[in-house]
């Protein structure tokens, strides 16, 4: 068996709208996700042993069982126990590159990584939608990062819908190293809030496109209207996360008067992102972010959005 290196692309939420309770505890959601060029790398090698083990130089990544990517090869092991009894255990390697906790699914991204990695290592032959319905096993993510680009995700958050790709705009990324949002407690605290908005009747919930409020946003990128898009970003988790972090509201109100096409917290944050029409655009707002705001705590990216999700860049089998 052969070692496999892939890369594992970020996301953003150019749209998270909460709709309503659903049965298990979580939200049901409409969401528009999109993958990004800042990735992690993943390199699986087989260890002559049966154990799974998880490196990572990041201090804040877990390198035991609380580690998504573990999570992902024990899912494996599992769904597939001849073969991992027959292959043996696995080396994950991780290099960082997306912040973590940080609302850009970094996690979840290494997991899918490690799906796609034993499919081919195993030569198991799952298709993406297989790929995708394991993934969704363990974290509501994780199946968007498997094939990635724009999607139109529903459900909990794991029913995909493929849109046209959207890979000409740049974007800013902010963070504040020391800040974390738990994200149960962002869910739950907009639950209490706004809980008596939801939609709780069955049968709506049965067709959440039809409350999609993002429809123009959904229409916007079909013609890659990069204004339009800008304009029509949209985060309920802002409602509950921005009031409670000071810093975070105030970050993206600077990235937001520094320009671009628009600006919106990820996922349930701390990531604040603006969108760029241009690379030099992008560049020009992280220094003016930088100078308004020369705290050290604060890390700046730009990047751009990419139309794929996991990429096999070797495995000397193909
Ligand atoms: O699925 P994942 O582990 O990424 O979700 C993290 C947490 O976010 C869940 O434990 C839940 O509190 C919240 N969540 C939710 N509804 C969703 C997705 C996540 O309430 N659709």
């Amino acid at each position: 068996m052969h070692s496999v290196s892939l890369i594992a692309p970020g996301k953003i939420n150019l749209d998270l709208e909460i709709i309503g309770d659903r049965p298990d505890g979580y939200h049901s959601l409409i969401m528009i996700l999109q993958s990004i060029k800042l990735a992690d790398k993943i390199l699986l090698h087989p260890n002559g042993t049966d154990l799974l083990r998880v490196t990572c130089h990041h201090r804040e990544v877990p390198s035991n069982q609380d580690n998504l990517a573990y999570k992902a090869a024990a899912l494996m092991q599992k769904e597939f126990p001849s073969l991992g009894a027959n292959y043996g255990g696995l080396d994950i390697i991780i290099e960082k590159h997306l912040p973590v906790a940080a609302g850009l699914a970094g996690g979840s991204a290494d997991a899918a990584a490690v799906l796609v990695g034993i499919n081919l290592m195993w030569d198991l032959g799952l298709t993406q939608p297989e790929i995708e319905e394991l993934a969704a096993k363990f974290g509501s993510d994780i199946p968007f990062c498997v094939g990635g680009g724009t999607a139109i995700a529903t459900g909990r958050g794991e029913k995909l819908d493929s849109i046209t790709p959207l890979d000409h705009l740049w974007l800013v990324l902010a963070k504040y190293r020391s800040i974390t949002v738990s994200t149960p407690w962002a869910y739950k605290t907009y639950r209490s809030v706004f809980g008596h908005t939801y939609i709780n009747e069955p049968a709506s919930l049965a067709s959440p496109t039809a409350h999609i409020h993002s429809r123009p946003l959904v229409k916007a990128i079909q013609q890659k209207n990069a204004a339009e898009i800008g304009k029509l970003l949209h985060n309920d988790l802002e409602k509950v996360v921005l009031p409670e972090f000071p810093k975070i509201n105030q970050l993206r109100e600077t990235c937001q008067n520094a320009g671009g096409l628009g600006t919106m917290m990820s996922g349930s944050g701390p990531s604040v992102f603006t969108l760029c029409a241009s690379e030099t655009e992008a560049e020009a707002i992280q220094q003016q972010v930088r100078a308004k705001i020369p705290d050290p705590d604060l890390e700046l990216w730009v990047t751009q959005l990419c139309s794929h999700g996991i990429q096999v860049i070797s495995h000397p089998k193909h």
